[in-house]
């Protein structure tokens, strides 16, 4: 079936043979390629798929500590990277506390968690970061009846929602994702003290760069409200306390770290979905591809609250299971003690680290 071509070269039949000629394709030569073809295309597309979401999942903390004995206090824990995180630190053996502001959604993630984990100590507890009452009675309970906490988890965060005050006439973006996480956070810095080695993990974002913390207006009172620079300030704020919570703390066994978890598929864009719904639905697709999931955007906060040795790199900001360097503006040391001492006076503490 080997035709000599002028030249003395061999010229080889073609695939699915029986063709009118041995030099020209047939019906069923044709088909036959064609189907080599769509094999072909069909496995370099999944294949390129598959590349692009190992890429797009980016760092995994494959660190296999056991925390067995150990407690961790996570907010927002009840959906989320913050449920992700939970259920990866409740399979390590830890005690989890869930620090949720919906108790029914709260205890569903919790059940959830414990079936999956084998684990039934992980527990629930009522926190609405946007009250600093709230936060007071938490964490009154808390070190009431908790013997230690050796992860301390700033999860929980609002994205670009309407300028909405808190009971406290605080702005709500900076309210609950820095000032009640500041005010728990100092709160429970005794029991952190008396855990070491400890550790409080914030969850930023790379939203931090471009963010601007305002001294003069924290609150978009006389300035028009953005809800992008006020998430944008509120995630600067997160990193600039990371810092200096760090240099404070220096030398006393409680380490601090702040991440940005990428770009996930949660229920952070709530506040957003609403403006073009038919863009969201256009989209849906695309994020399915192009966002990690729940259980991916974990994996830093992993990493920050159990990998060994990381305990020099504390005040640092971490991307994909690794440090990496924050924008210039989360490095101001001059901004993060003023934003500290602001901080400080507005949630009422007369007495920080
Ligand atoms: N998703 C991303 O692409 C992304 C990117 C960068 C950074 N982040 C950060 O990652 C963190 C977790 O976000 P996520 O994506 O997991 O969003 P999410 O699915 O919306 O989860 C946010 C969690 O925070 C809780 N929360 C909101 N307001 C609260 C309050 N006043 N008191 C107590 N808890 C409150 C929510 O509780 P409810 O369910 O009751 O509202 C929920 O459990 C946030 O700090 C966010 O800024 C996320």
């Amino acid at each position: 079936m080997r035709a000599a071509a002028p030249g003395g070269f061999l010229v080889l039949p073609w695939p699915g043979g029986g063709g009118s000629s041995e030099l020209e394709p047939g019906e069923e030569g044709w088909g036959g390629l064609l189907r080599c073809g769509a094999v072909l295309g069909v496995t370099l597309i999944c294949k390129s798929v598959a590349m692009l979401r190992k890429w797009i999942a980016g760092g995994v903390c494959r660190c296999s500590v056991r925390l067995d004995g150990k407690t961790v206090l996570i907010t927002g824990a009840n959906t989320g990277i913050g449920k992700e995180t939970s259920r990866d630190l409740a399979s390590r053996g830890a005690r989890v506390v869930m620090a949720c502001r919906d108790l029914s959604r709260a205890e569903q993630a919790a059940e959830e968690i414990r079936r999956s984990t084998g684990n039934g100590n992980v527990v629930i507890r009522h926190l609405d970061l946007a009250s600093l009452y709230s936060v007071r009675q938490f964490t009154k309970d808390f070190l009431d009846s908790e013997d230690r906490l050796d992860i301390l988890i700033n999860n929980a965060g609002v994205m670009m929602c309407p300028r909405w005050l808190t009971e406290d006439g605080f702005e709500t973006q900076l309210a609950v994702n820095h000032l009640g996480h500041f005010l728990l956070t100092n709160l429970l810095l005794p029991k952190l003290k008396s855990s070491t080695p400890s550790r409080v993990v914030i969850v930023s974002s790379i939203a931090h760069r471009g963010g601007r913390i305002d001294f003069d207006d924290l609150f978009f009172s006389r300035r028009p409200y953005s809800s992008l620079d006020s998430y944008r300030q509120s995630k600067l704020a997160n990193v600039l306390f990371c810092r200096e919570l760090g240099r404070r703390l220096q030398g006393s066994g409680v380490s601090s770290f702040c991440l940005h978890p990428g770009v996930i598929r949660t229920e952070l864009d709530r506040h957003v979905k609403g403006w073009f719904p038919l863009l969201g639905v256009l989209l849906s697709l695309p994020s399915l591809l192009l966002m990690k999931t729940a259980l991916q955007g974990s994996q830093t906060s992993v990493y920050c609250a159990v990998m060994p040795g990381l305990e020099g790199r504390s005040g640092r900001y971490f991307s994909d299971c690794a440090e990496k360097e924050a924008a210039p503006e989360g490095c101001d040391d001059v901004v993060a003690k003023r934003l500290w001492e602001e901080s400080a006076r507005l949630v009422g503490l007369k007495d920080t680290c």
